[in-house]
């Protein structure tokens, strides 16, 4: 199975339920929430009312990526606002057994993001534990920005990863998603793809969903 996760960053939020309600018509799987907080990367975004907000207008579950420091002091909050999905990042979290064990105890599916130059390798004795792991394909801070290639062969080693030790976690990918490269990262074993400006950036939304489904599909 494959899922289109719409990253709301790029949305406009003067008129963010009929922005949802146009990719729900596309057919899109999950919201994707991106929380920025000006330290761990550099910009701001929203917090956990504006999530809320998201949970409000849609019944898509809702995919938090938490791109801030110290995420065990807000993992609550953001279940709370209605987090169906949290990911934190390797970069941040020192003990990420603790803040993974966290998440599920809150009733939530549980991730780990790695920055472009984050090797797959610091994740090896963790992966058993996870639901997700988000590999960034740009580095985080900014919608808009343009795709690194190097994530594609990431991804696919990645994959194997997971097959040789028979696991079952999805892969997402996150930054620079279009319908020019969406199909290659999907054919490298991605499973999950976040796209910000290429869908909430095109003119009609709804088409931009669908034409990124196809080409998955
Ligand atoms: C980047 C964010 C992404 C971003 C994707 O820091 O994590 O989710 O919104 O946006 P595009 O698709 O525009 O690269
Ligand atoms: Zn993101």
């Amino acid at each position: 199975m494959k899922f289109i996760a719409p990253s709301i960053l790029a949305s406009d939020f003067s008129n963010l339920s009929k922005q949802i309600r146009s990719v729900e018509m596309g057919g899109a799987d999950l919201i994707h929430c991106d929380i920025m907080d000006g330290k761990f990367v550099p910009n701001i975004s929203f917090g956990p009312v504006i999530v809320n907000a998201v949970n409000q207008a849609t019944k898509l579950p809702l995919d938090v990526h938490l791109m801030i420091e110290k995420p065990d002091d807000y993992l609550e909050a953001f279940v709370k606002a209605g987090a169906d999905s949290l990911t934190v990042h390797q970069e941040e979290v020192v003990h990420l057994h603790r803040t993974i064990s966290k998440i599920k105890q809150l009733g939530a599916k549980a991730g780990v993001a790695l920055n472009p130059s984050t090797p797959l390798e610091s994740l090896s004795e963790i992966l058993h534990e996870l639901d997700h792991v988000l590999i960034m394909s740009v580095n985080p801070g900014f919608g808009g920005q343009k795709f690194i290639e190097n994530s594609v062969s990431k991804i696919s080693r990645l994959s194997e990863m997971r097959k040789k030790h028979r696991l079952h976690f999805l892969i997402q990918v996150d930054g620079g998603i279009d319908s020019s490269n969406i199909k290659k990262v999907s054919d490298s074993g991605c499973d999950v793809f976040i796209a910000g400006s290429s869908v909430f950036g095109a003119e009609n939304i709804t088409a931009a969903v669908i034409e990124l489904k196809n080409l998955i599909d």
